[in-house]
């Protein structure tokens, strides 16, 4: 009923208070739209500014690789401990359940198998088709240096405008080649390149001497890949380390899915990247949880 002459005036409007602004916490994203950080916000933990990204995207171009033969039976177990799931989007319309409502990123580029030149892809989804699946990010790789680096990056840079458009994040992927070193250097420049070029957070591989100059120079946030399978010590302080050097989370795949507990791994990883976790102690945790789960 609507409010009336005879009801008492019991309105407040706090004229002493200045409206308030919660700051957006995430580096480089504060001039973003609303629907762009509302996206991220379902990708990066609020109150960690950090993300435990899931990555079963591998099979775009290495087909059923080891631990994502069956991803109905090894990964859907794995989504409650995630922030974020990354995946192609053959595998989320046939086998992600939609009542998964954390952050989907999309895998958005491929073309070329395993079996060829890994850089010539293309866009590989349209915007539309990523609004449709309510996607919270797509993700595009970025090869630089390989031999068709410009396409790479003007795949980005047109899901960069699509994405702008609707409110869409564009995850730029830098991708490293056989032939090309992975050092400090490179990745300051592959990093830098995809940032200067739009995308809204960059992935990128972490490097043990001086990691902290790629996140120092890269303005918008970055995620590391874990990459091939290592032990779980590791592992973990491979992930303890990027964030104590600046990055805002990981997007692992092989290092949590190929691990003899996966349940296990993906819970210590994401003791180390919200709450800092010491390596030492995630170790202990994860060997904990794996003993109690068999
Ligand atoms: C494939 C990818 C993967 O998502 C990425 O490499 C992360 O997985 P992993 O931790 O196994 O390296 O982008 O191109």
């Amino acid at each position: 009923m609507a409010d009336t002459d005879s009801i008492p005036e019991t309105k407040e409007f706090f004229l002493d208070k200045p409206q308030s602004a919660t700051p957006f916490p995430l580096k480089g994203c504060q001039n973003l739209d609303w629907g762009m950080k509302n996206r991220l916000s379902r990708i990066f933990s609020p109150k960690s500014g950090r993300t435990v990204m899931l990555a079963v995207d591998h099979g775009y171009f290495m087909g059923p690789t080891s631990g994502l033969e069956r991803i109905d039976v090894t990964i859907n177990p794995l989504l409650d401990y995630a922030d974020t799931l990354m995946c192609t989007r053959g595998i989320l319309r046939s086998i992600t359940p939609a009542t998964f409502n954390k952050g989907v990123v999309l895998r958005a580029s491929g073309g070329p198998s395993i079996l060829k030149e890994l850089s010539d892809e293309h866009i590989a989804v349209s915007m539309e088709d990523a609004l449709r699946l309510n996607a919270a990010a797509v993700a595009v790789q970025v090869f630089v240096g390989g031999e068709f680096e410009t396409r790479s990056i003007h795949n980005m840079t047109q899901l960069v405008d699509a994405g702008n458009r609707y409110g869409m994040p564009v995850l730029g992927v830098t991708a490293v080649g056989k032939d090309l070193a992975r050092d400090a250097k490179y990745m300051r420049l592959a990093t830098r390149i995809c940032a200067e070029l739009g995308a809204t957070y960059v992935k990128t591989y972490f490097v043990s001497e001086g990691f902290e100059t790629v996140t120092a120079s890269c303005p918008v946030p970055i995620v590391i890949a874990g990459g091939k399978k290592l032990p779980e010590k590791e592992a973990l302080t491979m992930a303890f380390q990027a964030v104590d050097q600046g990055a805002a989370g990981v997007d692992m795949g092989r290092n949590i899915f190929q691990s003899e507990a996966p349940i296990a791994m993906i819970q210590a990883v994401a003791k180390v990247v919200h709450e800092n976790m010491p390596p030492k102690q995630a170790y202990e945790y994860y060997l904990t949880l794996k003993a109690g789960a068999s």
